[in-house]
């Protein structure tokens, strides 16, 4: 396929763009506040830091590079550097296809919310009932019971979410650049006022001092460590298939060094300012002690009680709620087209499939599937895939791609590639090696490991995570992982048999001679 047809960036700032949109997301607006909350504020935003330079940097600039040079999406790119590789490939892009099943309803919670923000004027100075309103909406049951309760305003949603989505990506490339600007500038701007209002609510100096102020103490907490590491990879959208596929669409001559660094920045940048908005809103509205607890469906909950006492007037909570929602519709959208750009890329130029068909089926499969998360026992299957895509899937991925690339390629390749057109910040050769071959495959195999504990300590033998039922542990964790994993032996076989009758896979390597 020439490079062309492949698609391209129209230019430099559309691809920071549209990668600052794939970065941020809800995570930043729930997950990291609710994780500053937990571990004593600065004392986070310090461990994160170390966690960017670390290994957020050199990874994101690692897949970028590699996406840009093979010119194909993780399968491919990976499989080229060697073929033993490729199944890699295919365990990233599962994984992201599970995220993608599961942010999708999110996502359809979220537009849910944001069209029933009228409500939070009659709900003024009831917080009960405002924390009860998504419950009442989606009918979730927040247990694994509840299969045949079905929510059709959570359905209808849900279409609206998979659309958008569609839209955005239709075209690849061709559709990103005319959206990557409003996936970021939107959010930040929702941000900003609710920034505004915020700080200058009761309480807010305190927040400030809660957010920024290091309690030094917490840094022997070994979770803290694992929660400020896995949060960046979350965030930086890396191990998801997503960043080599947005390499690939990139120029020769781009500066990966200098974008990266500007797109990391710009992530903390939106992480540190949502947390703004989450510490000074709860504490102004008597909530402080519940930001720890924000999260995949608390926030739905939570955050109400907080719209609906935040003023007096209703009209005035309601829209608050209307751009606290639009927000978070914002942020979703821009990770959640991207994550399905990365698995389709990542199809397209294994199978030389034409790409915009390849986009709409995925969206439908992933669309048919996420239907499952609607229903009663949804919310509570979606907290154990959750768990497990984050807690095992991508850390493991992690693991895998940092030592194949590390030790059974050349870095000092990756980094000529990195650094081809630096400028005024080169990415140093021991900065790289240091990350890339020890420190993300140790840190990430303990991280795995801790995990592992953690879970057989609270779930027993079966490894269950506590609370929910084993089935959806064995299905949604074990099972999903186990077909993560396989899918790359899986896929060999099929283009084993279909080989046999004249089918011609595409296969890429990396060119010396192109230096
Ligand atoms: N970076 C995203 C976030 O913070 C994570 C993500 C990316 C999730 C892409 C899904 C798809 O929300």
């Amino acid at each position: 396929m020439s490079n062309s047809s492949r698609g391209a960036w129209a230019s430099r700032s559309t691809f920071i763009l549209a990668s600052i949109g794939s970065a941020v997301g809800l995570g930043n607006a729930w997950r990291f506040p609710a994780l500053c909350a937990k571990h004593g504020g600065g004392t986070f935003l310090f461990v994160y830091l170390l966690a960017i330079l670390a290994m957020g940097l050199p990874l994101l600039m690692m897949e970028i590079a590699i996406g840009r040079r093979m010119r194909g999406g993780v399968v491919t790119a990976l499989g080229g550097l060697n073929k033993k590789f490729e199944p890699i490939g295919w365990a990233a892009t599962s994984n992201a296809f599970f995220i993608a099943v599961y942010y999708a309803a999110v996502f359809a919670w979220v537009i849910l919310m944001m069209l029933n923000s009228w409500q939070f004027a009659p709900l003024t100075g009831s917080p009960a009932a405002a924390g009860a309103l998504w419950t009442s909406l989606t009918r979730t049951t927040e247990t694994t019971s509840g299969y045949g309760i079905i929510s059709w305003p959570t359905v209808g949603c849900l279409v609206l979410a998979w659309a958008a989505i569609w839209l955005c990506i239709r075209k690849g490339t061709d559709s990103i650049n005319k959206v990557a600007k409003y996936t970021v500038l939107l959010p930040v701007l929702c941000l900003a006022v609710m920034a505004v209002k915020g700080v200058t609510m009761p309480r807010a100096g305190e927040a400030l001092h809660q957010l920024f102020v290091p309690q030094w103490a917490q840094l022997a907490d070994p979770k803290l460590w694992i929660d400020a590491f896995s949060q960046v990879f979350y965030s930086l959208s890396i191990m998801m298939a997503i960043m080599f596929a947005y390499g690939s669409f990139l120029d020769r001559d781009s500066n990966i060094a200098a974008d990266a660094t500007v797109i990391a920045l710009a992530d903390l940048f939106i992480s540190v300012l949502a947390s703004i908005v989450m510490f000074t809103t709860m504490y102004g509205t008597g909530l402080a002690d519940k930001v720890a607890s924000l999260g995949m469906g608390a926030t739905f909950k939570v955050y109400p009680t907080a719209i609906v006492s935040l003023t007096e007037s209703g009209i005035v909570n309601a829209l608050f709620g209307f751009v606290f929602f639009f927000c978070l519709f914002t942020l979703a959208l821009g990770s959640a087209f991207s994550i399905l750009e990365g698995v389709s890329t990542a199809f397209a130029d294994k199978f030389r499939l034409e790409k915009s068909r390849c986009t709409a089926v995925l969206c439908v499969v992933a669309g048919v599937l996420s239907l499952f998360f609607t229903c009663g026992a949804g919310l509570a299957w979606l907290d154990v895939v959750d768990n497990w895509c984050n807690s095992f899937n991508l850390i493991l991925v992690g693991v895998l791609e940092t030592l194949a690339i590390g030790w059974g390629f050349k870095t000092a390749k990756v980094l000529k590639e990195i650094n081809r057109n630096a400028k005024s910040f080169h990415l140093p050769a021991w900065w790289f090696n240091a990350s890339v071959k020890i420190l993300s495959p140790l840190l990430l195999c303990l991280f795995f490991v801790w995990n592992l504990i953690t879970l057989f300590q609270s779930g027993g033998i079966y490894g269950a995570a506590a609370n929910y039922s084993l089935l959806s542990n064995l299905v949604g964790g074990w099972g999903m992982m186990a077909v993560v994993f396989a899918s790359g032996f899986i896929v060999r076989l099929v283009v084993r048999r279909k080989t046999k009758k004249g089918f011609v896979e595409s296969h890429v390597a990396w060119d010396d001679t192109e230096e």
